[in-house]
Formats: C-alpha cells, sequence, structure tokens
C-alpha cells in the first residue's frame, strides 16, 4: 500500500513527492524500496503488487524496476486502505482463488529483518490451514495514538494470540490505559490472510463496498474503466477501522522487529542520532544553545541558530517551514488541510 500523501510528515512529505518515495534515514534507499527489499525475501518479484494513486505509478516503475509493471496499480481517488484492499484482493485472487497475501505498509522501518521474514513465512503458514486474519503486533512504548491498539486474548500455540479487541487511534486518555493492563500490542499494520478469508470478512462488514467491486472483469482491458466509476462511489474508510475492529477472527503474532512506523516527526527524531542535548540535526551548520529534544531538518546548505527551544519539530523545505512542539505531531495532518492551495 503506496497511496497516502504522509501529511504528518509535512513539509517534507507533500502531496507530489509522497514520503514513501524519498529517502526518509539517509539510507540510500526510499522507503518503498526497502519495504520491497525486505518482503522479495519471502514474495517473489512477480507476486508482488503495489497500490498507489494514479499519480505515482510512474514514480513506482522508477523506483522498482523489478516487479512486472502491470502490477503497479493506480487508484483514481485516495479512498484509504479498505478500498485498496478489497481492490487487490479481487485481482490477485483472479490470478490464484487461494492466494495467501501479506500486506504491508511502504513507509515502515524493520531494524530485525531476519525475525521479520520468520513471522511472515509463520504467518502465511497459519492463514493457509485457517480462516484467520493475522496482523504482526509490536508491544508498546508509549501512548501512542497514531496507532491501533490491541488486546489479546488467550494464546493459540506458541505464537498466536487470539485478539479480544481492537481499537483504532484510541485518545491519548484510552491509550495510556490500555498500557497500563499490560495486554495490548500496537498493530504494526502488517497483515496476513488467504484471499477467501479476507473476502468473506469485507461481505460480512463492508458488503456495499464488497458488492462494487465484485462487479468488475480484473486483469482484463475492462478492469481500469470498472475501477474508474466505482472509486468515487465507495466509502472513504481504512481497513482498520472497517475490518479490523470489527472481525472476530482476528489473530496476532507478538513480534519484535525494531520496528517503527515513520509515520511522523517523533518517529524520525527516536531514529536518528542524536547530539549531547538530544538534538537531532542533520547538519553541522545547526548550532544549538540552551536547546533540547528538538529535531531540525533544513535544506542542506542553510545554517541555523536555535535558542532556548525544547521538544520542537523544525523543518524548512524549499517551497516551506514548520515549527511545532513535537507533543503536536498528530496535529500536521490537520493543519495542512487548512493549507487549502499549497501542494
Ligand atoms: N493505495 C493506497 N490508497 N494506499 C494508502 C491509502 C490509499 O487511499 N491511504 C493510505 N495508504 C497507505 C499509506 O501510504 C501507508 O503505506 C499505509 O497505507 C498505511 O496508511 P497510514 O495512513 O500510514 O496508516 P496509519 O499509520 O495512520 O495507521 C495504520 O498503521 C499503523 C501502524 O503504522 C493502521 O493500520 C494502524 O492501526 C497501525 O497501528
Ligand atoms: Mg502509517
Amino acid at each position: 500500500m503506496a497511496g497516502g500523501i504522509g501529511s504528518r510528515f509535512w513539509p517534507m512529505s507533500t502531496q507530489k513527492f509522497p514520503k514513501q518515495f524519498q529517502d526518509i534515514l539517509g539510507t540510500g534507499r526510499t522507503m518503498i524500496q526497502q519495504t520491497y527489499d525486505r518482503i522479495q525475501k519471502a514474495v517473489s518479484a512477480e507476486n508482488i503488487y503495489v497500490i498507489t494513486n494514479q499519480e505515482y505509478v510512474e514514480l513506482t516503475h522508477q523506483q522498482l524496476p523489478d516487479i512486472p509493471f502491470q502490477n503497479i496499480v493506480g487508484e483514481p481517488v485516495m479512498k484509504n486502505t479498505a478500498a485498496c484492499n478489497i481492490y487487490m484482493i479481487n485481482k490477485i485472487a483472479d490470478v490464484n482463488k487461494d492466494a495467501n497475501v501479506i500486506v504491508l505498509p511502504a513507509d515502515h522501518l524493520i531494524l530485525k529483518e531476519s525475525a521479520f521474514i520468520e513471522k511472515v513465512n509463520l504467518a502465511f503458514d497459519f492463514a493457509s490451514k485457517n480462516e484467520v486474519l493475522i496482523t504482526l503486533g509490536i508491544t508498546p512504548t508509549r501512548p501512542d495514538t497514531g496507532y491501533g491498539y490491541i488486546q489479546f486474548a488467550e494464546k493459540n500455540g506458541e505464537d498466536f494470540y487470539k485478539v479480544k479487541t481492537f481499537t483504532e487511534k484510541p485518545s491519548l486518555e484510552i491509550a495510556k490505559s490500555f498500557l497500563e493492563t499490560g495486554d495490548f500490542l500496537w498493530n504494526a499494520g502488517i497483515f496476513v490472510w488467504n484471499v477467501n478469508a479476507i473476502h468473506k470478512a469485507f461481505e460480512k462488514y463492508l458488503p456495499e463496498m464488497t458488492q462494487e467491486f465484485v462487479a468488475c472483469e480484473y486483469n482484463s482491458d475492462q478492469e481500469k474503466v470498472c475501477i474508474e466509476t466505482i472509486y468515487p462511489k465507495v466509502e472513504k474508510i481504512s481497513i482498520d477501522n472497517g475490518i479490523l475492529e470489527r472481525a472476530q477472527n482476528v489473530y496476532v503474532i507478538p513480534s519484535d522487529l525494531g520496528w517503527s512506523d515513520l509515520g511522523t516527526w517523533t518517529s524520525v527524531y527516536e531514529n536518528s542520532e542524536k547530539n549531547d542535548n538530544n538534538n537531532s540535526l542533520d547538519s553541522k551548520s545547526v548550532l544549538t544553545y540552551n536547546a533540547k529534544n528538538n529535531i531540525v531538518r533544513l535544506k542542506k546548505g542553510k545554517a541555523a541558530i536555535i535558542d532556548g527551544l525544547e521538544d520542537y519539530i523544525i523543518v524548512d523545505t524549499d517551497k516551506a517551514l514548520l515549527i511545532c512542539p513535537r507533543k503536536n505531531d498528530q496535529m500536521i495532518k490537520d493543519y495542512v488541510l487548512d493549507l487549502k492551495n499549497f501542494k
């Protein structure tokens, strides 16, 4: 899934050039390239699909030349992640009616790659034998309101827990109470299922959307036109709210992956090197005095002096400047909506 615009990550991520196509951590590979590098150890290139906005199909192809071009699928409108999932389930089931599928966000950091591949293979095995929806779960470290929270129940074998409740993006108060109980995990947003199991869940919980998508002839000349007629009509809802919060056959695999959703400036702050005062700076031309716990990203070649600032995000690009307390990093998504004519 690579169709988001990463608006919490503004102004580095913009509608023209979203974060999944950028090398955010300076590793030499963009986020989507890192996602590809990782998953092609478990799934061969011809079975990897990317679903993104029509606007980014060419960019995806440039960054991932080994994926067959017809596997890079463009959506006409952004409808969040339920629509892109039911679309791809239909398209993949048309090629293999018993396919097991892993769904990956295009913008995550996973440091422990072999642990990740091990969990993926475990999940594929479980999904091929049971009618279940599987998600990878991460031990939470803070009451972050940007994640889904999974309350797990009894253990099912060594590696799986049955999910009792799934709460997408709770309020801070509720997230804090979840953390206190100790029986919650973060939803990593990485899902594994058999096409039949997930299709049944869509039929049950999002029947109207499912009905719309059944009508298309996939992998034919008609697919594009059919999809273009459906998309404007379907509900804009995430797969987390639409399916995972409602389904009763969800299982979680607790996973220690060195995982991070590089979704906000705070997550980049946490995953980057810091100076003695815990400032994350990406240039020697940024000088700090009486300043701590800040993240500063400037256009290359610029200098800055920062005095007396704590816990702030400062990001300066060619076109925009952001100055925001780190605690409000989730709000950037809403602030950007107010900048109506800015692209
Ligand atoms: N094709 C397509 N179309 N992709 C989309 C769309 C869309 O309309 N909207 C978002 N995506 C892609 C994003 O590019 C990203 O790779 C992935 O889907 C997830 O979307 P996010 O917008 O990043 O979701 P989130 O981070 O708020 O929440 C999800 O991930 C968290 C963990 O990172 C949820 O699954 C949470 O429950 C989870 O904790
Ligand atoms: Mg995300």
